[in-house]
């Protein structure tokens, strides 16, 4: 019987589970035998590793996080780390793995294959929404749904405060997350990390929409590099007479609570292709969904390149949002 093994990588995202089961449930149909490595790679490096059983994945589809466990792993990112993951595999006659994670672990499965040559398979998933080959990463739209119901109860407090509100929003290097929630939320100006703006070019932007509009909300991505979110509380403060400035960190609240319906979906129908790529022999391919169809591809170019922001949502956001 082919031994196969999973693992989740990195942060984690809301929809691991569902793609988990929808792995361990598939190869059970195919008579491939899962196991299950607990703590991502560092788990792999520690052997930490056992069967499961489709029924183990039972009343998991609706949990957040990952049943797994994950982690960071600094060692897996050493040639001496690897080697130990590599001979655990083997010591326990796995001869394919499937990672779960963001751009950092899929980097580390596209390594893993070149240096060991058995079959990898990545499935993207991430709040970030910034990797290459799919347009939705699992984990994205419950991250997405999480920000908007923030923003809205923070809206009806800045409004009866009449204040300006800037949230920050997860996403690393992207503004996919805060593009999408601040368009959903109805935000006044949203700021990505994929444009270059000034302090002073934020606050002119908002004293133009303060004009008329005493309280407003900006959605700011975290990977903004113009300054600290105080910095730029003290510019609006300085620039707009009588403002009343607050700022609010969404923070890992991103990242937890149970899985939208569409990343339940999109995580069962990853998980199950993952199957059928080792079924067909494939090496090296993340699976994603483009235009609503499976695509694969080779790990390599999801390694070296990046979703990039869309251009035409970035400018519907500037039409409909600074009234
Ligand atoms: O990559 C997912 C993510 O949530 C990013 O949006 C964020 O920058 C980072 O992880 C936070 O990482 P950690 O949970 O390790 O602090």
């Amino acid at each position: 019987m082919k031994k196969i093994a999973v693992l989740t990588s990195g942060g984690d995202a809301p929809g691991m589970n569902a793609c988990i089961r929808a792995i361990v449930r598939s190869a059970y149909n195919k008579d491939l035998l899962v196991y299950g490595i607990q703590y991502g790679y560092s788990g792999l490096i520690k052997n930490n590793i056992k069967i499961i059983k489709p029924e183990d994945v039972g009343n998991t589809i609706h949990i957040g996080g990952t049943f797994l466990k994950t982690a960071r792993s600094k060692e897996f990112f050493t040639r001496e780390g690897r080697k130990i993951a590599y001979q655990n595999l083997k010591k326990n006659n796995i001869d394919g793995l499937i990672v779960l994670g963001g751009d950092g672990s899929l980097t580390g499965a596209n390594i893993f294959y070149k240096e060991n040559k058995l079959s990898v398979i990545g499935v993207p998933c991430t709040i970030d929404n910034d990797i290459y080959g799919t347009d939705y990463s699992i984990g994205f739209a419950s991250a997405r749904e999480t920000v908007v119901e923030a923003i809205d109860k923070i809206r009806d407090t800045a409004a009866s405060h009449e204040r300006i509100f800037i949230v920050e929003v997860m996403g690393r290097e992207s503004g996919s997350l805060a593009l999408e929630s601040g368009i959903a939320a109805g935000a006044e100006l949203i700021l990505i990390p994929e444009k270059k703006y000034s302090i002073s070019d934020v606050t002119k932007k908002i004293s133009k929409i303060n004009v008329e509009k005493k309280s407003i909300i900006v959605v700011y991505a975290e990977g903004c590099k113009f300054g600290s979110l105080k910095k730029l509380s003290k510019s609006i403060k300085s620039k707009i007479k009588d403002s009343n400035v607050r700022y609010s960190i969404l923070g890992h609240i991103q990242r937890g609570g149970t899985a939208t319906p569409s990343d339940r979906i999109l995580g069962s129908i990853l998980g199950n292709q993952t199957i059928e790529c080792i079924l067909k022999n494939k090496k090296n391919v993340m699976v994603g969904l483009v235009n609503n169809k499976i695509v694969l591809n080779d790990l390599n170019i999801v390694a070296n390149k990046k979703n990039i922001i869309d251009k035409d949502l970035y400018e519907l956001a500037n039409v409909i949002s600074n009234y």
